[in-house]
């Protein structure tokens, strides 16, 4: 396969042709915050924490790392005034949804970003989609799902798929940058399964 050369932070950076500019900073050990962005799922694109600034064919654009390919001299900057903003705001927006995420709050005193900048939301789900791609591209699964479009999406598990798949796995749960995927676990369990032990175990 071939490879593409560019400049990721001042890097001489080589990355297989196809790559995104996310796995091409990844592989050459440069960090960009992600929020919806895993190793084993088609690239979503739905955060856009991963903006990046590139530059190429002499200009210079912002772009979602995660679903932008990397190609020949480019120019990328991971941190730059206008990058910092733009993640600024998406983490305060983040945060009316999930304010006590630990995820989020780190992120957001990277950012200088106010948790307290918009009003609170009680969704506490982001809507990432992690949960519900990992267990539909990886498991095959599809127990967990969105309930409801736009902002008022909430997570849900489908409790009759999840009294069959999800007790043995829960490999979902350490993806979730916030608490709400366990509450719904806890919650549908809870309603579906009475008398079973709803508690999700620490060790997921
Ligand atoms: S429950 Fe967690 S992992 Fe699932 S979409 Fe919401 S924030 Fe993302
Ligand atoms: S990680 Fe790229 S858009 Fe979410």
């Amino acid at each position: 396969m071939s490879e593409v050369l560019l400049q990721i932070d001042g890097k001489e950076v080589r990355a297989t042709e196809g790559a995104s500019i996310l796995e091409a900073a990844c592989a050459a050990d440069v960090f960009i915050p992600t929020l919806c962005h895993h190793e084993k799922l088609e690239p979503h694109g739905g955060c856009r924490l991963c903006m990046v600034e590139v530059e190429e064919h002499g200009r210079s654009k912002l772009v979602v790392s995660c679903i932008y390919p990397a190609a020949n001299d480019q120019v990328v900057t991971t941190r730059s005034e206008q990058v910092d903003r733009i993640r600024k705001m998406i983490l305060e927006l983040l945060l009316a949804h999930a304010p006590d995420s630990e995820t989020l709050l780190e992120l957001g005193r990277e950012y200088g970003a106010d948790r307290n900048r918009f009003d609170k939301e009680a969704s506490f789900c982001i809507n990432c989609g992690l949960c519900v791609r990992y267990c539909a591209e990886v498991k095959k699964a599809d127990a967990v799902g969105f309930l409801d479009r736009g902002t008022r999406r909430d997570i849900s598990f489908i409790p009759e798929i999840a009294a069959r798949e999800c007790w043995q796995c829960k490999e979902c749960f350490p993806l979730c940058p916030t608490s709400a995927l366990q509450a719904a676990y806890v919650l549908v369990s809870s309603l579906a399964f009475p008398g079973a032990r709803h508690q999700a175990p620490s060790e997921c």
